[in-house]
């Protein structure tokens, strides 16, 4: 039968993959272990009885450096749906919790009736390092270890930088940027006949948390609410007509053009700078002008080249600093089809309405599709091969830019990218140096909203949490109003912090650990954020090339050597392309009769081996739910992924075609695998959909569209239902996915958002309302004037420099003009200082990022030196980043990039998390079946995913 063949193979893939656990004996408790060590000194061990029954005895030893961190461990492969114990120093106590993820970030605390009990002569804290040993009870069973006879294969991660509460069982977690991977132990070397005298040592703390008990029990460390501090907030003098909350991309663009319509305008971000140029002073070795998230061909290695500013308290990964999703995405620039629109959005919301939106965003923030800015496109092998390949099987070559956008069946492209001038681009550079030049905008970054302050209906401003933990209240203007900007899985914690939300929600942030102030349970508005979200799913697949396909070594981008460092200064290179290849798009018919996109995002990872990621994206129907965790994360209380019989349908039925076009005549590449289905003459295009990734494309969280349907939760003025100056501008508030990925999306309707507000006249009541009322076509019109007065936006002389770049094919450097370049980056100097002086947040009262006008003006310097660094000024041509086609490397305790450089795509040793939710979906198909021996052998196929 296919599975055991399958499992078999697995299992030969898997014994090359992880480290073997080797025996040691614990000096301080006699214990002996089965372990793993890491060169960072990290180490893990497992004990278990002659007989393993429910309970194994376990151990972390950890160094202790930059004040602690913390150690961890999963009771599978994947980070996501196993159950994880963590554990950290503190003072003298070590401090530990049960946790599972939903996604890659940190994990929530999880309750069961398994209990951690410390083994105290095998725990303590040096100044040097800690150990925690302890017994793990109800820890083997079907929630927890499944452990198998023949093999296991467990991850771990390891953090040495502080967590932010350590006192506290369920602190949130930073990312494992110390450590991670899979060891696999052999059970029968983790036995011993001493594991009862062992087991008896486990008399310290039972409570789960190590020997600190505070707030936590076996079932659950969640605090209780007594705990809560209580919180006295200050208010602000400063008032203004809007206050946005995130600066993401949607957050940008509106409060851009807000601010543009005259209004004074505060946007506020959680997250401190992102580009070197916006102040961010972490810079790289090999280049002191740029940060990480500068450079487009570190998109795919953001955690291996820095420590990337993800969100610890979002259901999935995010971004949390200046930029958002567009700062740790990797810039892929889809334009969204007209049925992206027409198929699900509100009247008022169709293509035809949304054109000019889209024509707004495309003047200042293009995309492009070849990068580099010499005309070369570097390391093109794949695309040669690719294109070949579906040229073959009668795809058609489209301009994902240029072209029509409407053509997404059976097209393949250069993949679009949001860089510009060799850099990252987006609205961080496209729109905000534009606000910052608007003398009533006001930018603060490193604050964080916790919810709109709210009076029955009406929205009198914002309470934030400086870094420091003071809280402050930002008010509005008479007639002002409140945005909400901050993505698709922080947006829903805003609304129900203030009151807005399914009642259990809000009563679970009322029950819970953080001081959010809730308007009288009478108040409450009763709205069904969250309960609509959906994600892309993504399907990783791998394939031979029948010809030989060189691709370079990750090292060349993460270590690049002065020829690369060269030609990246003048916005050209290896580095200054994002790390796709080829895009293709198509769609399926279901049964039923319901059509549904395709996207594939293919690469060349190693050599003669090509990578798709395929999408199902527009169409699918499978729908998730997102709520809150005591501790103030969100989480996914139903997974978005493949919940349908329809979409399963349509994703089988395109692996099945493209199977076939592996196998048919003239092809150029062989299927390989796809997770832990490795090829064979009998694997189906139902082998391949086994496992699946998140798409991390969240949309519909606080859907627009008519109150009382199904997830609606704002109009289509994208203002929240039951208040009168609340608004909802990011991609929680689409109705629908798009075929693409979903910055562009975004991007587009964040356009339109803002002329709705403008129209919907709710901003300064008295001051402004002519211009307000006016707004719909002042905005594009303020579009334009400005475009004349800025070289920022396109000015014809940029303007016509842009459309000469992208009407090449393979742009030449004359045919980025010199000349123009030279002028627009003179005036563009002048124009930001400008706005630097008038704007900055450091000559505000808030505690802004202080370093960035001097940083600003400083990088400004420096870049003058340098041409492609003055060239990312010049925004002619910039593009605009894909919101989350997330870099394989994007995940928490998740593996490395499967564009490693490893000849063997099942080996790598350490992919926590690639398999995702496999082994929920499969143990839910067994289980049903109430079959315990194919269940375990269900969990080794997750183990050996790769
Ligand atoms: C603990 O819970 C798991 C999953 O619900 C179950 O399989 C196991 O039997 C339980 N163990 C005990 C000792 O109750
Ligand atoms: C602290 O503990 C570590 C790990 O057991 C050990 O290697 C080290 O020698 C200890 N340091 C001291 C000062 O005891
Ligand atoms: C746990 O540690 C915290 C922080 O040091 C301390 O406040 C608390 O009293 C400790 N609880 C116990 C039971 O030791
Ligand atoms: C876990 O919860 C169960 C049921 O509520 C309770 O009986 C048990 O005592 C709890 N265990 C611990 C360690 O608190
Ligand atoms: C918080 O305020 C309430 C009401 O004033 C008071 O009863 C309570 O003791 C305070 N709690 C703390 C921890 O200060």
């Amino acid at each position: 039968m296919a599975r055991s063949f399958l499992l078999s193979s697995a299992l030969l893939a898997l014994q090359v993959a992880a480290q073997s656990a080797t025996p040691y004996t614990d000096e301080k408790s006699g214990i002996s272990f089965n372990g793993y060590k890491h060169s960072s000194g990290f180490t893990l061990g497992i004990a278990l009885p002659e007989t393993p029954d429910t309970d194994f005895i376990g151990q972390f030893v950890a160094p202790i450096t930059n004040d602690g961190g913390w150690a961890g461990f999963s009771m599978g492969t994947s980070m996501t749906g196993t159950l994880l114990v963590a554990a950290w120093p503190h003072g003298d106590q070590v401090i530990s919790s049960f946790r599972k993820a939903t996604g890659y970030t940190s994990p929530a605390v999880q309750a069961g009736n398994f209990t951690l009990t410390e083994i105290p002569d095998g725990t303590y804290v040096n100044d040097t390092a800690f150990a925690y040993t302890f017994l793990c009870s109800n820890c083997i069973s079907d929630d927890a270890l499944l452990l198998s006879d023949s093999a296991n294969v467990l991850g771990w991660a390891y953090s040495d930088t502080a967590i932010s509460t350590p006192a506290s069982a369920s602190s949130t977690l930073n990312m494992h940027d110390a450590g991670y991977g899979l060891f696999g132990v052999t059970i029968d070397n983790a036995k011993s006949a001493d594991y009862d005298t062992w087991a008896a040592l486990a008399t310290g703390s039972s409570s789960g948390s190590g020997s600190n008990s505070t707030g936590s029990t076996g079932n659950s460390t969640t605090p209780t609410t007594g705990s809560k501090a209580n919180i006295t907030a200050t208010t602000s003098d400063d008032t203004y007509d809007y206050i946005v909350a995130g600066a993401g991309p949607a957050g940008i663009i509106v409060a851009e053009r807000l601010a543009e319509s005259g209004a004074s305008v505060l946007l506020v971000e959680r997250g401190g700078a992102s580009f070197a140029s916006t102040g961010n002073n972490d810079t790289l070795s090999w280049n002191s002008t740029i940060s990480i998230y500068d450079v487009p061909g570190l998109d795919y290695y953001l955690s291996k080249a820095g420590s990337p500013a993800y969100c610890t308290d979002t259901a999935d990964m995010a971004g949390c600093l200046l930029g958002g999703g567009t700062m740790i995405n990797a810039m892929m620039f889809v334009k969204p089809q007209s049925r992206d629109f027409d198929d699900s959005w509100p009247s008022g919301w169709k293509w035809a309405d949304m054109s000019d939106s889209a024509d707004r965003l495309y003047e200042r923030n293009p995309g492009q599709n070849y990068g580099s800015m010499d005309g070369n496109r570097y390391n093109n092998e794949a695309y040669e091969v690719l294109s070949d390949f579906f040229g073959k099987q009668g795809f058609t070559e489209t301009d994902a830019i240029k072209g029509d956008h409407n053509a997404r069946q059976d097209v393949y492209a250069y993949p679009p990218w949001d860089t510009a001038n060799g850099l990252r681009n987006g609205p961080v550079r496209s729109y905000l140096p534009l606000a910052q030049q608007q003398k009533d905008f006001k930018l603060m970054l490193n604050t964080k909203v916790i919810r709109a302050v709210r009076d029955g209906s009406a929205i009198s401003g914002i309470e934030t949490e400086t870094s420091s933990g003071a809280r402050v209240i930002y008010n509005v203007k008479a007639g002002g109003s409140v945005i909400l900007a901050a993505g698709a899985m922080s947006t829903p914690r805003l609304l129900i912090n203030s009151g807005i939300g399914p009642s259990e929600q809000i009563q679970t942030v009322a029950d819970g650990s953080v001081s959010v102030t809730l308007p009288d349970k009478a108040d409450w508005i009763e709205l069904p954020v969250g309960a609509e979200i959906k994600d892309h799913v993504i399907f990783t697949l791998k394939f031979n090339t029948t010809t030989s396909m060189y691709s370079p070594p990750t090292t060349e981008l993460l270590s690049p050597n002065q020829t690369c460092a060269d030609q990246f200064a003048k916005g050209s290179g290896l580095l200054s392309q994002s790390g796709q290849r080829l895009n293709f798009w198509t769609s399926v018919n279901t049964t039923s009769g319901k059509e549904m996109f395709i996207q594939g995002t293919c690469n060349g990872p190693a050599n003669d081996t090509i990578q798709m990621k395929v999408y199902l994206t527009h169409g699918l129907t499978s729908v998730g739910a997102l709520g809150m965790t005591a501790d103030g994360a969100t989480e996914l209380t139903t997974e978005p992924w493949l919940q349908t019989d329809e979409d399963k349908e349509a994703i089988t039925s395109f692996m099945d075609r493209l199977l076939k076009m592996t196998t048919s005549s003239g092809s150029t590449l062989t299927f390989l695998s796809a997770g832990s289905t490795t090829a064979g003459s009998n694997v189906t295009g139902a082998d391949l959909i086994n496992e699946h990734v998140t798409g991390s494309h969240y949309v519909g969280s606080a859907k627009m569209g008519t109150k009382g349907d199904s997830g609606v939760v704002v109009d289509t003025d994208t203002k929240v239902y039951g208040t009168d100056n609340l608004f909802v501008v990011d991609a929680s508030m689409h109705p629908d996915l798009p075929t693409g990925n979903t910055q562009a999306i975004v991007m587009v309707a964040a356009e339109k958002a803002a002329e709705r507000i403008l129209a919907a006249g709710s901003g300064s009541s008295n001051s402004t309302s002519d211009s307000i009322s006016a707004s719909s076509s002042a905005v594009s019109s303020v579009g334009t004037a400005v475009s004349t007065s800025t070289p920022m936006a396109t000015s014809s002389s940029s303007s016509s420099s842009a459309s000469s770049v992208v009407a090449s094919e393979t742009p030449t450097v004359t045919s980025y003009s010199a000349s123009a370049q030279t002028s627009s980056q003179a005036t563009q100097s002048t124009q930001q200082s400008q706005p630097a002086q008038q704007s900055q947040p450091a000559q505000q009262s808030q505690p802004v990022q202080p370093s960035q006008p001097a940083q600003q003006s400083s990088t400004q310097q420096s870049q003058s030196a340098q041409p492609s660094q003055s060239a990312q000024n010049s925004n002619s041509n910039d593009g605009s980043n894909p919101w989350w086609q997330v870099s394989p490397d994007n995940s928490w305790w998740n593996g490395p990039s499967s564009t490693s450089t490893s000849a063997i795509p099942t080996a790598t040793p350490a992919q926590w998390g690639q398999s995702r939710h496999v082994r929920s979906h499969l143990r839910k198909r067994y289980v049903v079946k109430d079959d315990a021996a194919v269940d375990r052998k269900v969990s080794l196929l997750d183990d050996t995913h790769a």
